[in-house]
C-alpha cells in the first residue's frame, strides 16, 4: 500500500510530531512525513525533523499579510506533494483561501472535547468551567476555528486539585495515542466527510492500535 504523503505543521515543542515520527517507525501508521513546517525559527518541532533526517521548514511570517504567508506554506506544500496536512501544535488561525484549498485533507489536534473550549488555554477554560471530564480532538480543518468535524476523541478525567500543567500533561498522553490513529485511519481510507460530519469505518481496524 503507498504510504500517505503528510506535511506537519508545528510552532513548539513538536511531542505530537513526535508520536508520529515514533508510530511510523514502529510501523503502526502507513504515511511518510514529506515536511515539517514552523512559523518558529528555533521550533523544537524543526529539530525532532531534522534528527529523524525529515525535511525542516522554516516559514518566515514577519511582515506578510495572511493571505500571503498562508499561500506560501500552500506552495511549499503542493510542492512537495503533500496528500495531507497535520496541524500539531500550529498556533496559528489559518485563512479560508488556505482550509478550502485543502478542504478535507487538513487536520488538528486540539486539547479540549470539541466543541467545549475551543481557542486558546482549552485546559485552563475547562478548570474554571469546573467540568470532570475534559480531552482531546482531532479534526478536520475548516474556515470555522476549532469548528471543524471531529474524527477522533480522548477522555480524561478533571481531577480535585489539579492544576493547567497536570492536566495539560494528562491530555497530552492522550493526544499522542489519537493523533496517529487518525492518520492511519484516513491512510487506510476510512474516514470521509458527510453532512458536514466525519464518518469513521472500524470495521477491520487493526488491533495494532489497541
Ligand atoms: C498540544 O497540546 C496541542 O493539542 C496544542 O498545542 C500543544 C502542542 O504540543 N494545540 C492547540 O492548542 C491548538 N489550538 P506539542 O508541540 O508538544 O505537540
Amino acid at each position: 500500500m503507498n504510504k500517505l504523503r503528510i506535511a506537519v505543521l508545528a510552532s513548539g515543542r513538536g511531542s505530537n510530531l513526535q508520536s508520529i515520527i515514533d508510530s511510523i517507525e514502529k510501523g503502526a501508521l502507513n504515511a511518510q512525513i514529506a515536511c515539517v513546517a514552523s512559523d518558529v525559527k528555533n521550533a523544537n518541532a524543526l529539530e525532532r525533523a531534522r534528527e529523524h533526517s525529515i525535511e525542516a521548514l522554516f516559514l518566515d511570517p514577519r511582515g506578510k499579510a495572511k493571505e500571503e504567508y498562508y499561500s506560501q506554506i500552500a506552495d511549499a506544500l503542493e510542492k512537495r506533494r503533500v496528500e495531507l496536512v497535520v496541524m500539531a501544535g500550529f498556533m496559528r488561525i489559518a485563512p479560508a483561501s488556505f482550509t478550502s484549498k485543502f478542504a478535507g485533507r487538513i487536520i488538528n489536534i486540539h486539547p479540549s472535547l470539541l466543541p467545549s473550549f475551543p481557542g486558546l488555554h482549552p485546559q485552563k477554560q475547562a478548570l474554571e468551567a469546573g467540568v470532570k471530564e475534559s480531552g482531546c480532538t482531532v479534526h478536520f480543518v475548516t474556515e470555522q476555528v476549532d469548528g471543524g468535524p471531529a474524527i477522533l476523541q480522548a477522555r480524561v478525567p478533571v481531577l480535585e486539585g489539579d492544576s493547567e500543567e497536570t492536566l495539560t500533561e494528562r491530555i497530552l498522553e492522550q493526544e499522542h495515542k489519537i493523533l496517529p490513529k487518525a492518520i492511519e485511519l484516513i491512510a487506510e481510507g476510512r474516514v470521509k466527510i458527510e453532512g458536514g460530519k466525519a464518518i469513521v469505518d472500524y470495521a477491520v481496524f487493526q488491533d495494532k492500535w489497541l
